[in-house]
């Protein structure tokens, strides 16, 4: 039976409404906060008010776009966390209060857990990965590396213990002078320098686990000592510093997936989350193909960073499982995977 869904996610900049047609997606639509460039990072205080001016005009136009009306709708799926408090109490509301309206179910959604599960959005062209598989989900706020047994059974091998692997991105940018957020910048600078000019200290982590801070420090004391003598030296460099910089965050990375893969024996390889959108990653995965005989599975741009489609999807999953939410669920800014 055809299940019309509505997926809405506001846990940090993005506000994004999808309608879905089982796994098909008839809408999805995204509005960024532009606010945030000015000051280098996400404000949590910008990003609750942005919403709030957001959501009804975004769900509105996501319905309108389906074609789909909001009494067709079987269920309403909301990321409940991780996330900021402020961003995601407007999804969660609003979440609520039209199940209610509607008398229909509503259904929470883990944002993590999404990230993976977008991989089973239907798109033309792309496989859906059999189970079990190994993800490496990397956006703004987290850096993990997950064996998903099931649609929603997951181990966590590892993960960061500091900043995450956007966050480095965009931490390096802010030091370069780059706006927010600067993890395409650099991707875009990247690709027009050479990846060897400068090196950084890469941190020994056990496992899995990943640590980005000390990446960080080592690219502001570099950079302040060059800077010192040529004043223009983050200008005449750019290129080959976005270059290295990204080079190093994707050994870091390929370093702890490739250890996750050998051990699990595992070569289904999937990448989600913000950061899957940068091309060193994309491409690096491909290579893998040849050397390593990986699968890797690569979402299309539009459903790596934060979109209702992938709630969507995630909530039809669980409507099949009659997974429901009560109507006093809590937002989580901590949610666990
Ligand atoms: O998943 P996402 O949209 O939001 C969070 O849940 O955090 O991820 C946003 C992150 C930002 O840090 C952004 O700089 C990074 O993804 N990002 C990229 C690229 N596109 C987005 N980082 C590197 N290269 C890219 N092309
Ligand atoms: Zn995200």
């Amino acid at each position: 039976m055809e299940k019309f869904i509505l997926g809405i996610e506001s846990s940090c900049d993005d506000t994004s409404a999808a309608v879905i047609s089982n796994t098909k997606i008839l809408a999805n639509v995204t509005a960024n906060q532009d606010i945030h460039r000015e000051f280098g990072g996400v404000v949590p205080e910008l990003a609750s008010r942005a919403h709030q001016q957001n959501i009804v005009p975004v769900v509105d136009a996501a319905l309108k776009k389906s074609g789909i009306s909001s009494n067709q709708l079987s269920a309403i799926a909301f990321t409940s966390g991780p996330g900021l408090m402020g961003s995601l109490l407007v999804g969660t509301s609003f979440a609520k209060s039209m199940a209610m309206a509607l008398n229909i179910p509503l259904i929470e959604v883990n944002h993590m857990q999404a990230h993976i599960l977008a991989h089973f959005i239907e798109n033309e062209g792309m496989e859906t990965p059999p189970f079990p598989f190994l993800c490496l989900t990397v956006s703004g706020g987290h850096t993990q590396i997950v064996k998903v047994n099931d649609h929603f059974e997951y181990v966590l091998l590892g993960e960061t213990i500091d900043d995450a692997a956007g966050e480095a991105f965009d931490k390096a940018a802010k030091i370069m002078g780059l706006p927010y957020p600067g993890g395409p910048l650099i991707d875009k600078y990247a690709q027009l320098g050479d990846s060897s000019k400068f090196s950084f200290n890469k941190p020994r982590m056990d496992e899995y686990n990943f640590s980005f801070s000390g990446l960080k420090t080592s690219i502001l004391y570099y950079l302040q000592k060059e800077v010192k003598t040529n004043p223009n030296f983050v200008e005449e460099n750019l290129n080959d510093l976005c270059a290295s910089i990204q080079r190093t965050i994707m050994e870091i990375l390929f370093d702890k997936l490739e250890k996750a893969s050998a051990d699990t024996g595992i070569k289904h390889i999937a990448i989600a989350g913000g950061v899957s959108a940068n091309s060193a990653l994309r491409k690096g995965l491909k290579e893998r193909e040849n050397i390593l005989g990986w699968k890797p599975y690569i979402p299309s741009f539009e459903f790596c960073t934060d979109n209702g489609a992938m709630i969507a999807v995630s909530g039809y999953f669980k409507f099949l499982k009659q997974n429901f939410s009560e109507i006093d669920v809590l937002a989580q800014a901590r949610k666990k995977l």
